[in-house]
């Protein structure tokens, strides 16, 4: 399938500063593509460059084959001409309005008479459960309302293009599964196109046909979210994916030593970057991968076990998040409630454990270049890392 959307070399400054960085993305039609990455990496920016809102200074963004914007041909086609649904942060709905007028309004400065008359209003509400809130103003309705309200109106034109920027945020937990589960049927059912930014590993992977990992203006990584959770290109990727633990480790003689001087056996772990002696490294897991033990015994064959001491620990139902130290480390995990909550209840701060975790959890990460013959494939084709 040709791509029905393609964006190449997006270049966006703000005076010296480069926020979009030769930005790289093909979306198929009818994929939802999720933009993951921290607070100041680029992704509104991104947002407003393809809507037609910022004019970048270099690349080219093309809808099917038709450019909507060529820096070397000077092609800038202006935003209200570019087939786009937006949705933000902020619901933005227009407060003098009512609920009808506010979705009709994309239909209306596109001239889309007809779908008017076709109920098209009506049915966008009644996709969002808003149907009986036509002629309500936006000031009498709750987060959670207006927020659908403005998911209809970003797609009641049906757009080539949905672009949402954060849109769950500013809703209570609750809710925002809730909206979220909305937007991921709407998707299935309509199947549009979509660019949905977000900084939330779960929205991401709940919601994203692919995922791309951003970094400093750059696409990281941009993959399916199963090949992403289990092969993070970079120690970037991992921690922002999850892996919140993370291990030092440096290179010896008989093999991968810790910063508590324990020699571990990584040979069923996934090294990603080849390493020398003396050379160090950094192991990225899961909390969920990591298991508590009374003591060495305990521990499952071919498991690496750490001696630990416990920090502290909080109940959360059927589990406890409990973080521990390890030499000079501190490690999360998740232990059963049923199972430690007798013994943690009666622990204090200090208290000798053991961890433990399968090296095959592990994802290991040097400084290093790896070299082509080596390299992962999407080192290889988003430049690598900075
Ligand atoms: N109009 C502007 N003028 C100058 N700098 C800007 C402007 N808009 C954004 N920036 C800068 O560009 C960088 C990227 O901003 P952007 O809003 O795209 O980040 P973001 O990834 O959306 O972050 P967040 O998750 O906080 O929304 C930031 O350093 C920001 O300060
Ligand atoms: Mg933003």
């Amino acid at each position: 399938m040709t791509s029905r959307f393609a964006v190449s070399g997006l270049t966006k400054t703000y005076g010296t500063n480069v926020v979009v960085d030769h930005l790289d993305l093909d979306i198929e039609h009818g994929e939802f593509l999720v933009l993951l990455g921290p607070s100041g990496c680029g992704k509104t920016t991104t947002l407003r460059c393809l809507a037609g809102l910022e004019t970048p200074e270099g690349g080219s963004i093309a809808f099917r084959d038709d450019r909507v914007f060529d820096a070397a041909t000077k092609v800038n086609v202006p935003a209200h001409k570019r087939n786009i649904g937006m949705v933000f942060q902020s619901y933005a709905l227009w407060p003098h309005m009512t609920v009808r007028e506010n979705i009709q309004y994309p239909l209306k400065v596109r001239k889309l008479k007809q779908a008017i008359a076709d109920g098209a209003v009506d049915s966008a509400a009644g996709m969002v459960d808003c149907g009986g809130l036509l002629d309500r103003y936006p000031s009498q309705l709750s987060g959670g309302q207006q927020q659908r309200v403005a998911v209809a109106r970003g797609l009641v034109a049906q757009p080539d293009l949905v672009l949402f920027d954060e849109p769950l945020s500013n809703l209570d937990a609750r809710l925002r599964d809730q909206v979220r589960s909305q937007i991921h049927q709407l998707h299935q059912n309509l199947g549009f196109t979509a660019v949905f930014v977000t900084h939330d590993q779960a929205e991401a992977f709940a919601l994203g046909d692919r995922l791309a990992i951003m970094k400093s203006g750059k696409i990281e990584q941009y993959d399916e979210p199963e090949f992403v959770f289990e092969n993070p290109v970079s120690e970037y990727v991992a921690a922002f994916i999850g892996m919140g633990n993370r291990l030092e480790l440096r290179r010896g003689h008989d093999g991968w030593i810790t910063s508590a001087d324990d020699v571990v056996d990584l040979s069923d772990a996934v090294v990603r970057d080849r390493a020398d002696e003396g050379k160090t490294a950094v192991a990225r897991f899961r909390p969920d991968d990591v298991s508590l033990h009374d003591s060495m015994a305990d521990v499952p064959a071919g498991n690496i076990a750490l001696h630990a001491e416990l920090v502290t620990y909080e109940y959360g139902g059927r589990y406890f998040d409990v973080t521990v130290k390890t030499g000079v480390e501190q490690l999360s995990l998740r232990a059963n409630a049923t199972r430690h909550s007798a013994a943690l209840r009666a622990s204090r701060p200090g208290d000798p454990l053991v961890v433990s975790f399968s090296p095959s959890s592990l994802r290991v990460y040097t400084d290093s270049v790896p070299d082509s013959a080596d390299a992962p494939r999407d080192l290889a084709t988003t430049g690598g890392r900075s």
